[in-house]
């Protein structure tokens, strides 16, 4: 693997096994090669198949609403509650971080709850959503907001009809929503900055990191919740992927809901149970 690092400067150390040794099979079948060995042989000789083997490894999977559960929380408890309280405190703005956002779904689902709420209820508040992720190629594509039908199944008809505009085959997300996310490339691992610089100074009221820790080793699931936690506060709301929540429960944080996978930093600080 020490190939890969040097073809591409990608270091595999920093995956899970399992999820490594799957990708390595996956390539196997891709490119026809029998075995482990002959794949590392080639691995020593082909730099396009190190670059292969490099990019196969950021899954970028998404979806509308992808956990129900989380998100009819979200709409249901924790924006509605924060929505009250910032206006009890007069604060303006509410800001969300969705940390691994690959093609935007995720974010612009957070928007539409936003709006939502916003017309329900007549608080005068605003929100900001930036998202980030690793792959540029995803920013881009995210930043386009255009989506094949496949892709919007999990969308009611009704907000289908609000939010997105039909061209051709595919829904086009409405300026409204899209002018309310900012897209950006960010490295959860890299040391440069603590939290996106699009965003200034962090603050976030949500964060989701979801569906991208278990793809790394503890270490680094690690850096990446220090990281997040150098931007948020005790009040912040972390978001993981389902499969993903005892990640969080075994770094200092509680589930404010059960099974909810929506999570508070423990008041008496920061990773306490490590
Ligand atoms: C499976 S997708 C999850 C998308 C979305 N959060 C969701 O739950 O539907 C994982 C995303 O994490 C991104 N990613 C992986 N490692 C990352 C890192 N170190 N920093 C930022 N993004 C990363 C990948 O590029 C990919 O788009």
């Amino acid at each position: 693997m020490s190939y890969v690092l040097q073809e591409t400067g990608e270091n595999l150390s920093k995956y899970e096994e399992t999820f490594l040794l799957k990708s390595v099979e996956k390539r196997l079948i891709a490119t026809g090669v029998k075995s482990k060995k002959d794949y590392l042989s080639l691995l020593g000789t082909n730099r396009d198949e190190c670059l292969a083997l490099k990019d196969s490894l950021l899954i970028c999977y998404s979806d509308f609403f992808r956990n129900p559960i989380t998100f009819a929380i979200m709409e249901r408890h924790i924006l509605p509650s924060l929505f009250s309280l910032k206006q009890r405190e007069h604060q303006k703005e509410i800001r969300i971080w969705s940390a691994a956002s690959a093609s935007g779904q995720e974010a612009y689902s957070l928007a539409i709850l936003c709006e939502e709420l916003i017309a329900t209820s007549n608080i005068p508040l605003t929100y900001r959503i930036f998202a980030t992720d690793i792959d540029p190629a995803q920013v881009s594509k995210a930043s386009e907001g255009v989506f094949s039908t496949n892709m919007v199944g999990n969308i009611s008809l009704k907000r289908l009809n609000t939010y997105f505009k039909k061209q051709g085959d595919n829904y086009v997300i409405s300026t409204l929503i899209k002018n309310r996310v900012i897209f950006s490339q960010f490295d959860l691992l890299s040391n440069e900055a603590y939290c996106p610089p699009s965003s200034i100074f962090g603050e976030f009221d949500i964060v989701f990191c979801s569906n991208l820790l278990f793809y790394y080793k503890p270490k680094h699931r690690l850096s990446i919740v220090e990281k997040i936690t150098k931007c948020i506060s005790a009040e912040t709301y972390l978001v993981t992927g389902e499969a993903e929540r005892e990640t969080l429960s075994g770094y200092g944080f509680r589930e404010v809901i059960p099974y909810s996978a929506i999570f508070q930093m423990n008041k008496k600080g920061k990773f306490v149970d490590i």
